[in-house]
């Protein structure tokens, strides 16, 4: 097949979106599929996998696209996993891969995620927009505050103090970012993947645990800089993986999501709160969702494959 790959992405998660990128289409190669690389660069221009920007644009990058059979999109982050790039691609009615709409612009708004859980019987961290009146009840610190529409953890902050509380409230209202506070959740942190299959099935990977140095949180450095460790399986009781997968198709299925997404939990007590669901999950072979199907046997490749096998439309 010939397949576009979209790598980059306007927003603070480019970089990893071009490892991905480059990481889907090196296993597309190998599995003998011809590759059309084009990029976005952090200032929303398109681009060729090379860097080089393209005379005319999104109009080239779609005449590109046309002469493709598929497209797999592989943007973290907003002006990608949020949906956009799934609406392009649902007009221009070309086959891809990945979350349609809908499911991708929920599940890049924390606070839109949040509400659905709540509907679900699903346990959420107790938190809320901040909006211009401010906040509707306390929260004990310290609180963790984060934009309602970020990724691999930029802009979170944890607040510690009244005076940091009250400075974040004053960048709320002044700012144009949707942010939001949560209460600080201590647990373990355990993720789950969830992939559609081409007979429709779902197929759940093992969950996998992070763990951080004592007293850190998984956060956008140690995201990347190779200090967090990941345990897969994850040591869970047979009831607790059961839950969890349960939990996870659950939400995968009612977001109406495709191709692969990774949904992430802290785990407290013995109640799984959700953190977040990633609808673009990295997709590096030292990304999460690619270390934990190979500990089931499926290769980056086969993986690869078998997204590539149940395109969305
Ligand atoms: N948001 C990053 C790319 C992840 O989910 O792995
Ligand atoms: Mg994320």
């Amino acid at each position: 097949l010939k397949v576009a790959v979209i790598g980059g992405g306007a927003n603070t998660e480019y970089q990893v979106g071009l490892a991905s990128a480059a990481a889907v289409s090196d296993s597309l190669i190998e599995l003998g599929h011809e590759v059309i690389g084009l990029t976005i660069d952090q200032q929303g221009r398109w681009a060729s996998a090379q860097g080089e920007l393209l005379k005319g644009g999104l109009s080239y990058a779609i005449a590109l696209m046309n002469g493709c059979d598929l497209v797999f999109p592989v943007v973290h982050g907003e002006l990608g996993e949020d949906g956009t790039l799934a609406a392009l691609l649902e007009l221009l009615g070309k086959p891809y891969i990945g979350a349609p709409t809908a499911a991708g612009a929920i599940a890049m708004d924390k606070i839109a995620t949040k509400a659905i859980c709540r509907g679900l019987g699903i346990a959420v961290a107790e938190g809320e927009l901040i909006g211009p009146a401010g906040l509707s009840r306390t929260y004990a610190l310290p609180a963790v505050a984060k934009p309602v529409t970020g990724g691999s953890s930029h802009g979170v902050q944890l607040i510690r103090s009244r005076g940091e509380l009250s400075r974040l409230l004053r960048r709320a209202r002044e700012g144009r970012r949707r942010l939001m506070i949560e209460e600080y959740v201590s647990g373990r942190e355990i993720d789950i993947a969830v992939l559609r299959k081409s007979d429709g099935s779902l197929l759940v990977g093992p969950a996998l645990e992070i763990t951080v140095q004592a007293g850190g949180i998984f956060g956008a450095v140690q995201k990347y800089d190779g200090s967090a460790v990941f345990m897969i399986p994850a040591a869970l009781t047979s009831a607790q993986q059961r839950h969890l997968e349960s939990t996870a198709g659950e939400l995968y299925e009612t977001l109406g999501c495709a191709g692969v997404a990774r949904i992430d939990f802290f785990l407290r007590e013995d109640q799984f709160v959700l953190n977040e669901i990633n609808t673009m999950p990295g997709l590096t072979k030292q990304s999460q969702v690619p270390r934990m199907f190979a500990q089931c046997g499926l290769s980056h490749q086969e993986l690869v494959a078998e997204l590539l096998a149940a395109p969305t439309i």
